[in-house]
């Protein structure tokens, strides 16, 4: 009885084997590649929106979509180049929106003379848009409140 379990057990761990085997044989690559240890091709580069007006908001509290490119707008410790238009001492000379009140609060409530820290990378609520397929299919409707329906 024992032996017959054994035998049983052997040839079922052989048949499993057999099958992860043949799978492995056919699995294609989502990628798009001819083979699944293939390289995918590199995506080719898409191509930032020109300047334009302002994108609308889906939602109250979405940080606004950045309607222009941002090529060599750099962001770094000594300087941030989005401030030099959309600060409140240069925005209107740069006809641009100015950043609003909430960009001034600390983390602690405190409201500051200057872009708090935690607004200060804007590229990480703000982005700038492509003219690309969605990957996958969005049915999002914008709140009517906003969307003027
Ligand atoms: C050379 C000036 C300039 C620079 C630099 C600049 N912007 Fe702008 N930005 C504008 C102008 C002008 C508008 C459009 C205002 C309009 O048409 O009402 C705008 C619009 C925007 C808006 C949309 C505001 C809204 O209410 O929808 C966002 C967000 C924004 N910019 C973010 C940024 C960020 C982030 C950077 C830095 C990476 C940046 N901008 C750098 C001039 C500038
Ligand atoms: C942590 C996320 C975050 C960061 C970082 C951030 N923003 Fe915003 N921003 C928002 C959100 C959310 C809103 C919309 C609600 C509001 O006004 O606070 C907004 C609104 C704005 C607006 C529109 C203001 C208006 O009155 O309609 C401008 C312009 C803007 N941001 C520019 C900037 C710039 C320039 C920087 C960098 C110095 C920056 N933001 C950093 C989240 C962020």
């Amino acid at each position: 009885m024992m032996i017959n379990n054994i035998t049983t057990m052997v040839v079922l761990l052989a048949a499993i084997g057999f099958s992860t085997q043949t799978t492995a044989e056919t699995v294609s690559s989502l990628r798009g590649a001819a083979d699944i240890d293939q390289d995918s091709a590199a995506p080719v580069a898409k191509k930032y929106a020109k300047d334009n007006e302002p994108i609308s908001r889906d939602y109250v509290q979405q940080p606004p979509l950045i309607p222009h490119k941002i090529k060599n707008y750099r962001i770094n410790l000594k300087s941030n180049k989005c401030m030099s238009c959309h600060s409140w001492s240069n925005y209107r000379e740069a006809n641009a929106t100015k950043i609003s009140q909430t960009h001034f609060e600390s983390r602690d409530k405190n409201v500051l003379a200057n872009v708090s820290a935690r607004r200060y990378f804007c590229t990480q609520c703000h982005v700038p848009q492509v003219n690309a397929q969605p990957l996958v299919e969005n049915v999002f409707e914008p709140v009517t409140a906003i969307s003027g329906q």
